[in-house]
């Protein structure tokens, strides 16, 4: 691939390469990257490499490429409901809005059709990791692995535990059926999906994915801790301090726990794959538990301002060097696409900024709270940090040699059709000094961070593989 790359390199630090060669083998694997060659060096850098007859992709003028967006947190079955139930807050929200429609998702034929368009509009809104929990259901829960593993998207899929606290048609009657259940959805994602390729992980994985404490009884988080523990690479996920009544009646069922956060670590169900979605109310003792555990944080911005659950200190949360990711939440959160939890990550920083000005963390002064979040961080958080969230930081999240190339290719040209990218590219040629141009990237990026939307996502690849965005749905 030759042409202008954006690549995160850190929480505050990203590259613009107005022409960046790299290049990724047959099995989708990035080899090298060579930041700057002028085009009339094109042919000489290839030979050096021992290339000749070499396919090269021009990324045209007007476009550029970055890593694919890690959604860290969402709700494939929620995705029919998205935009409605505003009114409510989270224990409401659950009860009338979004059980009732998860337990829809008995029927396979209506889970079938759901999952096909919703991981189809994922991936095509530009996210080439996703962390999605299913509903209750096996046979559906399956179905959405299918799914996601034809269409090519790096995924976790997780069936949800939940035993109490959840309505007669959709809850399991047992510690033992749920737990078993959860088994066959191991196994059977591990057949589905094996990797070819011995250094990578196979594409979808199986998640662990008890709900949240509450529809959870003691008996069952504890065999789920056992069955974590007999299985420490598979990840967990789960939901923590989203709002202020569910922390209260969670602290009601387990009493003998110091905190939220207590509740899952005496299972044994936080760990360094362990993805906490929301974390909007930590207290201090809670935010030390989740770092030496070293578990990540999905941040839902979106999802935390539409159901009224709060505002989470992320940058609090970076100061203290724990890992953070974006998540959408659907429908917690009313958009599929990780640039609107930009948008409103980028929001509710300011809010916290606005909220707390001039405030600094006790012992040193901070780097990332209470202050608005740049393009570089949101950047990082959307690729890297979720990444890192996924225990995948090895693997994706940047460009680098020996990642897998999960990329989006971003139109900001007017042929795009989004009116409101429209004069970034006027049909005026670019400028001729590599400078120039990445001062132009630099602006692209933020314009599309902000104004751009799935228009603008022109093909997504992952790990190697072209799978989705608008070109590709063009001809497919
Ligand atoms: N807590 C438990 N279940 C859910 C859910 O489906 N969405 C959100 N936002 N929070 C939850
Ligand atoms: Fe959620």
């Amino acid at each position: 691939y030759y042409g202008a790359v954006v690549n995160p390199t850190s929480l505050t630090s990203y590259s613009t390469l107005p022409r960046c060669l790299l290049s990724v083998d047959t099995a989708g694997t990035i080899e090298w990257i060579v930041e700057t060659v002028e085009s009339h060096e094109l042919q000489d850098v290839l030979a050096t490499k021992g290339l000749v007859d070499v396919h090269v992709v021009e990324i045209p003028d007007g476009m550029f490429i970055m890593p694919g967006f890690i959604d860290t947190h969402t709700h494939a079955p929620q995705v029919p409901n998205i935009g409605t139930g505003g009114q409510y807050e989270l224990l409401g929200w659950l009860e009338h809005i979004t059980f009732p429609m998860e337990a829809k998702f008995a029927d396979s034929e209506f889970a079938r059709k759901a999952y096909t368009s919703v991981v189809r509009r994922i991936i095509d809104s530009g996210t080439t990791t996703c962390c999605y929990y299913g509903t209750v259901h096996l046979e559906g829960t399956k179905i959405l692995a299918d799914i996601v593993h034809s269409f090519g998207q790096r995924a976790f899929v997780g069936k949800c535990n939940m035993n109490r606290e959840s309505p007669p048609n959709y809850i399991e009657p047992s510690v033992a059926i749920s737990v078993q259940k959860t088994q066959d959805l191991i196994t059977y994602i591990r057949t589905l999906s094996k990797s070819s390729i011995p250094t990578q992980e196979p594409l979808v994985q199986p998640i662990i994915t008890p709900r949240f404490a509450i529809t959870c009884t003691d008996d069952l988080l504890e065999a789920l801790g056992e069955l974590a523990a007999a299985e420490p690479t598979v990840r967990i996920q789960t939901h923590i301090a989203e709002n202020r009544s569910e922390i209260e009646f969670t602290r009601s069922l387990f009493p003998f726990a110091p905190h939220y956060a207590g509740v899952y670590d005496h299972f044994k169900l936080l760990r360094k794959n362990t993805i906490l979605a929301h974390a909007v109310h930590m207290s201090n003792e809670e935010l030390d538990v989740v770092k030496t555990r070293q578990s990540g944080i999905s941040h839902c911005p979106t999802s935390n301002f539409n159901l009224n659950s709060g505002v989470a200190p992320v940058g609090e949360y970076l100061d203290r060097g724990i890992k953070v990711g974006l998540g959408t939440d659907v429908s917690g959160g009313f958009s599929i696409s990780i640039l609107n939890a930009i948008q409103n990550a980028s929001i509710a920083s300011k809010v916290c900024a606005f909220q707390h000005p001039g405030h600094t963390t006790a012992s040193s002064p901070s780097t990332f709270a209470n202050k608005p979040l740049t393009v570089a961080t949101l950047l990082y958080l959307a690729t890297m940090g979720g990444a890192a969230v996924c225990d995948l930081d090895n693997q994706i999240g940047s460009f680098a040699r020996g990642k897998s190339f999960d990329a989006l290719f971003i139109n900001v040209s007017n042929a795009a059709g989004n009116p409101s990218l429209w004069g970034l590219i006027n049909g005026a040629p670019l400028p001729p000094t590599t400078e120039e141009r990445k001062v132009l990237l630099d602006g692209w990026l933020e314009r599309f961070f902000f104004c751009g939307d799935d228009r603008n996502i022109d093909k997504v690849y992952i790990q190697g593989r072209l799978v989705g965005g608008r070109s590709f749905q063009a001809k497919n």
